[in-house]
């Protein structure tokens, strides 16, 4: 057993507060692999922003929970060699059970989500609970969710979202004592948020998405006042990205996101923590698929992965000082 205290990693408690009272939210980026780890810590050195490097079930399957933990140690390090002791949150993303939550708690991660949303109420109350007492004994702060989001997330797939009940939030957060509410306003996890029939067009003709439930997210707030939420599904799906992949053989459709003056206003908001995984996907694509498109000869992993890996800086950059704001806030 290691406690996340002893890895140089911090909970979400003082970020968020500070967070809503700055009116900025904190990144919370997916990480698999060690590029893009470097990219996130490169990246928020540089713009001295907090980061939460989050780990989902399918980043444990995939990389081994040991070693990403050592990894998000190495983070901590590598930040300060970097010229900067960032706060560096340790995260795991939608966790489904208390036995996978307990894991990650006693091998150093400083933060969990238990999603319960896909239960009914009842057992969503239950098991949230379950989580906070647990890891609140290890000083770990638990996010957990209320309302589902439309979308992909491991191997739960729902087609339609159900929108936070604002009459629930209430006696959610008093019943379960999470430290966080992650909540359904119309984001949905991965690049294709919308369908074409759902947007309308400008002048020149570009799609524009609905937009986010500002309503449902402005009552909730009336309802727990200073209590910090959390936006999941808020990745932007930058046009550019997609053009690149389509340009050099890939085959993405109707990919459509979260315009990013929509994100502005709801990092101003209680909104304090925003999860971005899909725009790091299709940054580290175009670059891999534009060095194997237009450089064939090339077979050294460190020729695309390093393009790749720039490209992610890039984007992260740009999310923590244009659009989540939490630049300089480290
Ligand atoms: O919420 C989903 C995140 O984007 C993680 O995706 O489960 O495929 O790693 P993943
Ligand atoms: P995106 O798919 O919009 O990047 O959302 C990621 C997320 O919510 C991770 O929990
Ligand atoms: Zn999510």
């Amino acid at each position: 057993m290691v406690h996340y205290s002893e890895l140089g990693l911090v909970n979400t408690n003082e970020l968020f507060k500070k967070a809503i009272e700055g009116k900025y939210a904190i990144p919370a980026f997916n990480f698999n692999n060690m590029e893009q780890m470097q990219a996130i810590i490169a990246a928020c050195v540089e713009t001295e922003s907090p980061v939460i490097l989050q780990v989902s079930s399918g980043a444990r399957k995939y990389a081994n929970q040991t070693l990403l933990r050592y990894m998000a140690q190495g983070a901590v390090e590598y930040a300060k060699e970097l010229g900067k002791n960032i706060p560096v949150v340790l995260h795991l993303d939608h966790g489904d059970s208390f036995e996978l939550c307990k894991s990650c708690i006693d091998s150093g991660f400083s933060s969990v989500m238990i999603d319960g949303s896909h239960f009914s109420y009842e057992e969503n109350i239950a098991l949230t609970k379950q989580v906070v007492e647990y890891a609140h004994a290890h000083g770990v702060s638990v996010e957990g969710e209320l309302g589902v989001l439309a979308g992909v997330e491991d191997d739960v797939v729902a087609e339609h979202h159900t929108y936070t009940r604002p009459e629930e939030v209430v006696d959610f957060v008093t019943r379960t004592g999470v430290d966080s509410l992650a909540i359904s306003i119309g984001t949905s996890h991965g690049a294709n948020k919308f369908t074409p029939a759902q947007c309308t067009r400008d002048e020149n003709g570009i799609l524009i998405p609905p937009p986010l439930r500002f309503d449902i997210l402005e009552e909730i707030e009336k309802q727990i006042p200073g209590f910090p939420i959390v936006l999941h599904g808020a990745s932007s799906v930058p046009q550019e990205y997609v053009a690149t992949i389509n340009k050099y053989g890939g085959a993405l459709k109707d990919s459509i996101g979260i315009p990013e003056e929509q994100l502005r206003r709801a990092a101003s908001s209680a909104v304090c923590k925003i999860n971005i995984d899909s725009d790091g996907r299709l940054a580290m694509t175009a670059a891999v698929r534009e060095v194997m498109a237009t450089k064939p000869g090339e077979f050294d992993p460190r020729k695309y992965l390093g393009p790749a890996r720039d490209e992610l800086k890039k984007l992260y950059s740009h999310k923590t000082v244009n659009v989540l704001g939490s630049a300089g806030k480290a």
